[in-house]
């Protein structure tokens, strides 16, 4: 089984609140389906989550009760989200359903919880996909919090032994700089601990769960339990196809010392 994680700035335009790009969600989805790989989809928030937690703080727990209309929101919009997301992956004949984090699972100072398997252990069994994603969560220490995609992913990775786990991205992989910066940034094509120290951290994006290299120590942690983590970009067609079937791409591969 192949973990994937359509990541917020493949599936949305991150720079616009609540813009799906419905285009490339439906391709994906037809990739998955076309590699006729057993795959669970996991997706972030982009411009639905993003742009109101940043501006209500919400990533740091409860501060004040004006925040409380904006959880509501954010998690009103993630579900609309994940909606869109699994249409289009039962458009391309993948029988799926949206498990919103913040409705079935809590956070303990900042981790996922997943307290009962069984209901994504059965969903799984008859042949139906569980799609996790990105969401507002309450959180016993401090309220509520972010649960990213990229959390989902680890939780899932512990519970499901997947071959591989795959975050599909609008980049090549991680850059020995930031690409869109630097001519002379250079893609990393597999990452080690030790190669993790030279890169600039400076990769990231304006969001409220950290950029690439914060993505890319999260990839190198899970790959510790013995399972490749590999970021690629989605944008370019065919990519993620190529991947789940086996084929060499252009790519960074997190492969921690085991
Ligand atoms: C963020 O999830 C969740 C919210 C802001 C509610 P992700 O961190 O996984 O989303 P992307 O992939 O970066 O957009």
């Amino acid at each position: 089984m192949m973990l994937i994680k359509l990541g917020g700035s493949v599936i949305t335009d991150k720079s616009q609140y609540r813009r799906f790009d419905k285009e490339a969600v439906s391709r994906l989805c037809r990739e998955i389906a076309r590699s006729g790989r057993q795959t669970v989809v996991v997706h972030g928030a982009g411009s639905f989550g993003h742009i109101l937690a940043k501006r209500h703080s919400i990533q740091n727990g409860y501060s004040s009760k004006e925040q409380i209309p904006a959880v509501a929101m954010i998690q009103h919009d993630v579900r609309e989200l994940s909606s869109m997301v699994v249409a289009e992956l039962l458009e391309a004949g993948i029988p799926a359903v949206s498990v919103p984090p913040g409705s079935c699972f809590v956070m303990d100072d900042g981790k996922l919880v997943i307290g009962d398997e069984e209901p994504i252990r059965s969903l799984l069994k008859i042949g139906i996909m569980p799609v996790l994603f990105g969401d507002v969560v309450m959180d016993r220490k401090k309220g509520f919090g972010i649960c990213s995609g990229d959390q989902a992913m680890e939780a899932l990775a512990k519970m499901l032994k997947p071959e591989k786990a795959v975050f599909v991205s609008d980049i090549d992989g991680l850059f020995t700089a930031d690409p869109k910066k630097d001519p002379d940034a250079k893609l990393i094509p597999e990452v080690t601990e030790e190669a993790m120290e030279r890169v600039s951290i400076e990769q990231s994006v304006d969001d409220v769960t950290g950029g690439v290299a914060g993505k890319m120590k999260e990839m190198l942690d899970m790959s510790k339990n013995g399972m490749d983590c590999v970021l690629i970009n989605g944008s370019v067609p065919g990519n993620l196809q190529s991947l789940l079937e086996g084929k060499e791409i252009r790519c960074t591969v997190a492969r921690a010392q085991r």
